[in-house]
């Protein structure tokens, strides 16, 4: 089978994956329908190319907090990458090093931050947080992550409960006994955690917590899952480095806006005091166009990582990373950008928007 796009490792993910994986990497909340309009949205946006630029030489990288990425692609944190993978997220940290990305880990990792850490040495990562009604588990986590050389922390905003994900529910979703939440073993009974145990997390964290989080650790914070100007302006005036505009694929608030709708406020309430990136339905080289162009410093992928691991481990993710940049660079190119500094809202048609 020829894999030219990502919905080439989707279909593959598809057929060979247990369904019960499958399902639930693929799950939206409730009908889906933020899920599916995270795509249908970059459809709607057309582009303004530019012609006769000179494109002979161009050049995809960028910085994440002043850091370079061979191009502004990074993976998000998702969960359980074992049910992909034997590996797991070994094999994650190997392929983000390998293709020079910064790579999210979950809290909800099936190997141990040590395990990550040292299957790819020196690679960039950062560590996603869940704050739990446990707190000194999670200041455990956040050091341990900063000691291990994680560089930054990424606090999750939008999961105080989980969302209803109607086919988890009918599959009686578990991770099988095997797998475990490695970081949380010890801090609880993990092994005989039941469906539920999101209920685990603190529902009752608020922009208080920022404070806590920063007297924590001097690592830069991201604030993940942001949707609105309101909340932009919090975590600007809350010292936070960066936001993430997420709707956590749409697996939580069903209704809410497409990533790519929601940027445009993000980014205009930000006004460049801090950065800005975005995640949710990137699956082609123009969707990482469309969203630098409306702002974005960077875009996160989620479910197309777990079908690169899904398809061959930390070879499959490298080859969705690399026909990503293949097609971001050819989309660049064919708008007449030569570098990713020459990006710019001028791409796109803001009628559309
Ligand atoms: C997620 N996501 C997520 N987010 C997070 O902050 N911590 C997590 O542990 C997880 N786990 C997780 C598991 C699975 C299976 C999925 C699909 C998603 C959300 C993730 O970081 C990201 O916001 C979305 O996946 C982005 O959308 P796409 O790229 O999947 O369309």
């Amino acid at each position: 089978m020829a894999m030219v796009c990502l919905s080439d490792f989707e279909a593959y993910a598809k057929k060979y994956l247990p369904k019960i994986a499958w399902d639930f990497f693929a799950a939206g909340a409730d009908d889906c329908s933020t899920r599916d309009e995270n795509i249908l949205a970059y459809k709607r946006i057309r582009f303004r190319p530019r012609m006769l630029r000179d494109v002979s030489m161009m050049d995809i990288r960028t910085k994440l907090l002043g850091t370079e990425i061979s191009f502004p692609v990074g993976i998000a944190p998702t969960g359980f990458h074992q049910l992909a993978w034997p590996d797991g997220e070994k094999s994650t940290a190997r392929a983000a090093k390998a293709m020079k990305t910064c790579y999210i880990a979950s809290t909800y990792s099936t190997c141990t931050l040590e395990e990550i850490s040292a299957a790819a040495p020196g690679g960039l990562r950062w560590f996603q947080l869940y704050i739990h009604r446990n707190r000194e588990v999670s200041k455990q986590l956040v050091q341990q992550a900063e000691a291990l050389g994680f560089q930054g922390l990424v606090l999750t905003a939008d999961l105080p409960y989980t969302g209803k994900r109607r086919d988890d529910v009918r599959n009686g979703f578990r991770l099988p006994p095997h797998m475990k939440l490695k970081n949380l073993e010890g801090a609880f009974e993990v092994c005989k955690m039941n469906p539920s145990f999101h209920s685990l997390l603190d529902p009752s964290v608020t922009w208080n917590d920022i404070y806590w989080l920063r007297s924590l650790t001097d690592l830069p914070i991201i604030i993940k899952g942001i949707l609105t100007k309101e909340d932009a302006e919090l975590a600007v005036r809350h010292g936070v480095q960066g936001i993430i505009v997420s709707n956590h694929g749409g697996r939580q608030l069903d209704g809410g806006p497409a990533t790519i709708d929601a940027l445009v406020e993000v980014v205009e309430a930000v006004q460049g005091r801090i950065e800005v990136y975005l995640d949710g339905g990137i699956r082609k080289g123009s969707d990482i166009l469309k969203a630098l162009a409306l702002g974005a410093k960077c875009v996160f992928i989620g479910r197309p990582a777990l079908w690169g691991l899904a398809y061959k481990g930390e070879e499959g993710l490298q080859d969705v990373l690399r026909i990503l940049q293949d097609e971001f660079r050819l989309s660049m190119a064919l708008a007449g950008c030569a570098s990713v500094s020459e990006i710019g809202r001028h791409l796109v048609h803001v009628s559309n928007l």
